[in-house]
Formats: structure tokens, sequence, C-alpha cells
């Protein structure tokens, strides 16, 4: 490759700047040209293409949000758009592709490599933490954070009040955010899509708490749980348990935003920096993840349909450790 462009997709993660920064300059460093794409696909179809120097991306590694801006295009999904896209990419040149986003960006990126020749190298730039073939996805350990600051300061007015709330995190159809910030803030309960809610088993834990006057403070819910989220889990345990004095809270897309964590960053300056060296050493089609801490090449393809594994001892020994 000679050219290479740089977009970021989908919903915005903290440390997708961090990402861009590290495919510019890593992309310049090795002589090659560098463009930015605006909003995604839709800049590719729309042709808001610009050409990137080092100071393109000077400042930018702590700033949460994208300088790419971000979209869902619906046009990318057409094939009459692909070619618009194409016909951008081609007039200048550009014979390499570093897709930021999630796995919708995936399909549209993997679509597009098969029909045109155009090498795409994504990287995993997502909030849910729900694509395969690695440990982290960029982003992840920001929300993470977020939402753990944010359930505390919950915590601290729900045990002023002796008050039970439940709160609702972000994460599609993905239950790790619930999963980690749960764990991290000793939540009694937390819900997920992975597994079957069993809603009178959360009653009567409750219940039994209740008797023996333990305080509980908090439940976590996933947003994709089966239940409909954390509206409807409070609105059953309101219904079953009128003794008790019940708030939920929806955290929602503060835990989008912010500076990345010094993990996202360090995560979005070497995936950026393998998603360049890819390119030039001819894979294509593949996203960049990172498996015990060494960088692996998962066809992309398989990081869209494959779920990621899922740790299923955590909701034991939340329970053992809230009793
Ligand atoms: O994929 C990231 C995410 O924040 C999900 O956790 C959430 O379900 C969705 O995006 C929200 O999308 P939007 O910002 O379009 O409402």
């Amino acid at each position: 490759v000679t050219k290479i462009g740089v977009l970021t997709s989908g919903g915005d993660a903290p440390g997708m700047n961090a990402a861009i920064r590290a495919v510019a300059r890593t992309g310049i460093y090795y002589g090659l040209e560098v463009y930015g794409i605006m909003r995604g696909y839709s800049g590719m179809i729309d042709d808001d293409i610009f050409h990137m120097s080092t100071r393109s991306v000077a400042n930018i590694i702590q700033r949460g949000g994208t300088i790419l801006k971000t979209a869902r295009s619906k046009e990318f999904r057409e094939y009459e758009g692909r070619q618009k896209a194409y016909e951008n990419l081609k007039k200048r040149g550009i014979d390499g592709l570093v897709v930021i986003g999630g796995d919708g960006s995936f399909r549209g990126a993997q679509k597009f490599s098969t029909e045109f020749d155009i090498p795409c190298i994504g990287l995993p730039g997502t909030i849910d933490k729900d694509i395969a073939g690695t440990d982290f996805t960029i982003g992840f350990d920001t929300a993470v954070n977020t939402a753990v600051e944010a359930i505390d300061k919950i915590r601290d007015t729900a045990d002023a009040h002796d008050r039970l709330f439940v709160v609702e995190v972000m994460g599609r159809d993905a239950g790790y955010i619930a999963l980690h910030s749960g764990l991290a803030t000793g939540a009694e309960c937390v819900l997920i899509p992975e597994t079957r809610t069993n809603i009178e088993d959360l009653i009567q834990q409750l219940t039994e708490k209740e008797k023996r006057k333990k305080l509980v403070n908090l439940v976590v819910v996933a947003e994709g749980d089966e239940l409909g989220g954390g509206n409807e889990v409070g609105r059953i345990l309101k219904e079953r348990l009128p003794n008790m004095d019940i708030r939920v809270s929806i955290l929602g897309h503060i835990q989008r935003g912010g500076s990345p964590t010094c993990l996202d960053r360090i995560l979005s300056s070497r995936m950026g920096y393998h998603a360049v060296e890819s390119l030039m050493t001819g894979r294509h089609n593949v996203m960049v993840g990172i498996i015990d801490d060494k960088m692996h090449y998962v066809p992309l393809d398989t990081a869209v349909k494959e779920k990621q594994s899922f740790t299923s001892d955590w909701l034991k020994i939340i329970k053992i450790l809230a009793s």
C-alpha cells in the first residue's frame, strides 16, 4: 500500500482519537500518505476526505469522541453507495483502509473489500466489548470506569436513604459493562443478556435480606437484559416489594464520553500501529485483536459472527460477595 484512509464508524468510544493518531503517525513514519475520512462510510460516499499530517492528530490522545466524527450510514448498505465510496478512494489512489468501529462497521468493511480491491483492517472500537477475538475493545475500560464512578455516587445517596437502586448500564446485547461495573461496585445482583434472568430468585434474595435487616443498595441491569432493562426491573421490584424504597437510574450516554483511561490509550495506540503494519505486510480483511497481551489477527467475518467467550463464574462471585 502507498496511501491509506482511516475512519471511525458506529457508536463512538473513548480511545478512538488515540487510535486515529496512532494510524496517522505510524503511516506517515513509514512513508505512506494518510487520509482522514469524515463521518465513517458517509464521508467516503460524500467525498469528505482530507489529507492528514502528523499535526492533524496533535493534542487528541486524551480526548473522548472522535475528531473524524462518526455515523451509521444507510447508503453504504446498498451496492451503489459502496461503489460511490470506492470511486472516491480510487481517484486519490487510496489503496488500504483502517476501519475503527464495532460489528456493524466490520460487516460493511467485509462486504466492501470483497467487492472492491481495497484491503481493510478493522480495529475493535466499541464500549460494549461484544466482538470475538480480542480481550478488550477500544473504549470498554473507560466506559466501565465511568459507570463505576457514577454507581459509587449513587451508592452514597442510596445508603443515606436506605434505598435500593436499580442502575441500568449500556452494552446493547452484551452484559460486559454490567458484569464488570457490578462486580467492581459490590452490587447485590447483576442482570445480563447472556444468562436467563430469574426475577423470582432476586425477589427471594432481597426479601430474605430485608428480613435480616441487611441493607441492599444496588442491582445493576444491562440494557439488553431479557426483562427489558432498568425501568422494567424497577417496576417489577416496586410492585413485588412494596416495603422497599426503590429508585431507578439509567446511566445512558455518559458512558460513551470522557477522556480515555490509560488502558484504552495504550490499547488504541498499539492497535493503530499494528493496523498500519498489517496493511504494509499484505494482510487484508482482518481485525487487530489483543489476547493475553499479544496481537492477534482475526478474519472480519469471524469477529462479527462469533461471540466473546463468557466468564460465567462472575455472577456466582457477585452473589457470594454480596451475602
Ligand atoms: O454500541 C454502543 C452503544 O452505546 C450501546 O451500548 C447502546 O445500546 C447504543 O450504542 C446506543 O446507541 P445510540 O447512541 O445510537 O443511541
